[in-house]
């Protein structure tokens, strides 16, 4: 008995260590032994980040998956709730936040970003024979939509007299403006553009509402992950490769 257990640790003892060899042989490039990449998102935010049935696509999905590949990384998409992301990253359960995320002082109290790689406003979307909404200060004594967590959701909820209607995501305050429950929608012109094509009736106002950066959240601290993600972001600046990535899906 006691025998035959040895002979089994020993051969147990072979295999493993055959195993261990064999894979060492196949190179540090087999996706089996690559780190995996964890990114958080909220994929309710054409053209960054939406659903192509169970997968999660857009730009910044491809942006991600560039800084992967360079990294030598096999990235994984996490999909939840926006105001999730950030404490996604901040606990470790994600390595980065893609997002359409706006660089905040707010926010950077709580994570890091890496450089911008994307500018953006915050649009006001009204109903098309809306004449009483032109500009921001407009918006007062309005019911305006946005998603909760956005900096849509801050400015408006800062500016005095505005009652704020907060949605799990952007298109069900869109869908909420187009049925006359809310005066308008503020949210980052993109999404925004894609919004107004799939619902009829509403408009995009000439006037923005702010001006933004988009940046990757990484756990506070980590400058390593900061670093490596920001030469990455260089090359594809470079190379071009990230405004191919943009132009793909913006026309
Ligand atoms: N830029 C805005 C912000 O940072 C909205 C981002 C929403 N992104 C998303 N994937 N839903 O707050």
């Amino acid at each position: 008995m006691k025998k035959k257990l040895v002979g089994l640790l020993v051969t147990m003892g072979i295999v493993t260590s055959m195993v261990a060899c064999g894979s060492k042989e196949s190179g540090t490039s087999s996706t089996s032994e690559k780190k995996q990449l964890i990114m958080a998102t909220n994929p309710e935010f054409p053209p960054y980040e939406f659903r192509d049935g169970n997968k999660i696509v857009g730009i910044d999905a491809e942006i991600a998956e560039a800084i992967a590949k360079d990294l030598g990384m096999e990235l994984k998409i996490d999909g939840m709730e926006f105001d999730s992301i950030i404490l996604a990253v901040d606990s470790g359960k994600a390595d980065m936040g893609i997002a359409g995320m706006t660089v905040t002082d707010e926010r950077k109290e709580n994570v890091d970003f890496t450089d911008s790689y994307a500018t953006s406003t915050q649009v006001m979307i009204v109903k098309e024979d809306n004449k009483d909404i032109t500009k921001p200060e407009d918006l007062k004594g309005k019911e305006v939509g946005v998603q909760t967590g956005t900096t849509g959701d801050i400015y408006v909820t800062d500016q005095k007299g505005v009652t704020v209607s907060r949605f799990s995501k952007g298109m069900e305050a869109v869908q909420s403006l187009t049925q006359g429950k809310i005066d308008a929608v503020v949210i980052d012109r993109e999404p925004a553009k894609e919004f107004v094509k799939q619902n009829k009736g509403i408009k995009i106002l000439d006037q923005e509402y702010t001006k933004e950066e988009y940046a990757i959240a990484v756990k506070k601290g980590n400058t390593e992950l900061v670093n490596k993600i920001n030469a990455s972001l260089k090359k594809l600046k470079e190379s071009g490769e990230l405004q191919k990535i943009i132009d793909k899906y913006i026309k």
